[in-house]
């Protein structure tokens, strides 16, 4: 279990930011819909899991830190108790464990909470009121969320309040992790690090992708990950060319490479790792050629995380960098670059991704480009090199921890440098 002390640092962390006689009201997620009578597996929402821990559906959580009665300015409320449904899908969490796990003092049944949030709306006490909302620059989605109603459905009820979002203070807040976080973190990475060493010494010509993604998956969950933190890529070949690739179905082939992008979920965290290998054990000449020139830039760019770095900084440098390795590696020339559309890169055609973002309680936790690294901050470092026409894509990711001084690596002694690789393929 998490200790709860996370949660009640992140509520405490929440209403410190908050202007006087605000109320914050959150719902849980609701479980998605598949076919039938069936759901997709239940995921909390993660800014509701950030301040409660909790991972059940039809649960609230409202914060009114002025409120004089001070045993409603935390309040807890989950789905009461339903003989059937705990018939059917198991025991449902009580107040005493809900409790426990969120360090919430008072947990009410959730049909209670929009009596309670009236109370506290017309109380005087409780003027403006902050909701939750996913803001994404990238987000784009057609299915209307339980917070996208929850929402709509508080502004009908308080047509006259203010209104705030939570969503700038939270995301602030996520960028830095406490030390649970942290350890969770390199927890979820131990367990994905592993599920790679074990590709190491099973992957060969002829496997199928999803193969080797069943090795992968059998570590994840022989270690209690909760699951992938996002659609895993195990991709052959050309098939790394494909930013996305996540169909894993094609066969593996003596001579290609294989790109890994996995990451496990662990406690609701986050992990995500890229290595690429070769199929049959060794590199080819060309092959080393390429992924050293990545290896190298990597290494550079590895020294801008530090206080003050920011993801911009660290994705020019990669461009800059990997636009005189991909000269020697004669993809282009000196002159074509001279001659280049400024608003086309030759280099773009061959790296087309972004190299750095947040990861947490949500793989792309932020990608706020000009945030000053600070320390405790978590983010990726993933450069990489797509050669469509010889059918050669490469990415390596490591996580890697702000501090002070050097960023930790979460994925230390994991082999990386060639001659590692090989070795461990051997067999
Ligand atoms: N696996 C998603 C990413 O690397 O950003
Ligand atoms: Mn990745
Ligand atoms: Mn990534």
């Amino acid at each position: 279990m998490i200790p709860n002390r996370l949660f009640i640092r992140n509520r405490a962390n929440l209403a410190a930011q908050l202007p006087p006689k605000s109320i914050v009201v959150f719902t849980a997620n609701e479980p998605m819909p598949r076919n039938g009578d069936e759901f997709y597996p239940f995921r909390q929402q993660s800014d509701f899991f950030y301040l409660t821990g909790i991972n059940e559906e039809n649960a609230f959580l409202l914060i009114a830190p002025d409120y004089p009665d001070e045993s409603l300015r935390e309040v807890l409320f989950i789905e009461p108790y339903d003989e059937v449904k705990a018939t059917w899908q198991g025991e449902m969490l009580d107040a005493k464990q809900a409790s426990e796990i969120s360090g919430v003092k008072t947990v009410k049944g959730s049909d209670a909470f929009y009596n309670v949030l009236n109370d506290i709306a017309f109380s005087g006490y409780g003027d403006t009121i902050f909701l939750n909302s996913y803001e994404y620059p990238k987000y784009e989605c057609a299915v209307e969320t339980i917070q996208q109603r929850f929402g709509k459905k508080i502004k009908e009820l308080y047509p006259m309040h203010q209104y705030g979002r939570t969503a700038p203070i939270l995301n602030a807040l996520r960028m830095i992790k406490s030390n649970d976080e942290i350890t969770i973190t390199q927890q979820a990475c131990n367990i994905t690090s592993k599920a790679f060493r074990r590709c190491l010494e099973t992957v060969k010509p002829s496997m199928f992708e999803y193969e080797v993604q069943a090795e992968i998956e059998y570590i994840f969950k022989q270690n209690n990950a909760t699951g992938h933190a996002y659609a895993p890529i195990i991709a052959g070949g050309k098939n790394a060319c494909c930013l996305h690739y996540s169909k894993n179905q094609s066969q593996l082939h003596d001579g290609d490479l294989l790109l890994f992008d996995i990451g496990c979920e662990y406690k609701n965290y986050s992990s995500d790792l890229s290595r690429t290998i070769p199929v049959n054990g060794k590199f080819t000449e060309r092959q080393k050629q390429c992924y050293n020139a990545v290896l190298r830039v990597m290494k550079e760019i590895t020294k801008l995380y530090r206080p003050g770095g920011c993801i911009n900084e660290i994705n020019e440098t990669t461009h800059r960098l990997m636009e005189q390795e991909m000269i020697q590696l004669g993809l282009f020339t000196e002159e074509d670059v001279k001659q280049q559309d400024p608003n086309k890169p030759l280099e773009r055609k061959y790296l087309m991704h972004g190299m750095s973002h947040h990861i947490g309680l949500d793989v792309h936790d932020s990608i706020d480009k000009f945030k000053p690294f600070e320390p405790g901050m978590i983010l990726t470092c993933e450069p990489g090199i797509y050669i469509r026409e010889e059918g050669i894509g490469i990415r390596i990711e490591n996580d890697l921890l702000i501090t002070q001084g050097e960023p930790i690596n979460l994925f230390e002694g994991l082999p990386i440098e060639i001659e590692e690789i090989e070795a461990a393929m051997q067999r």
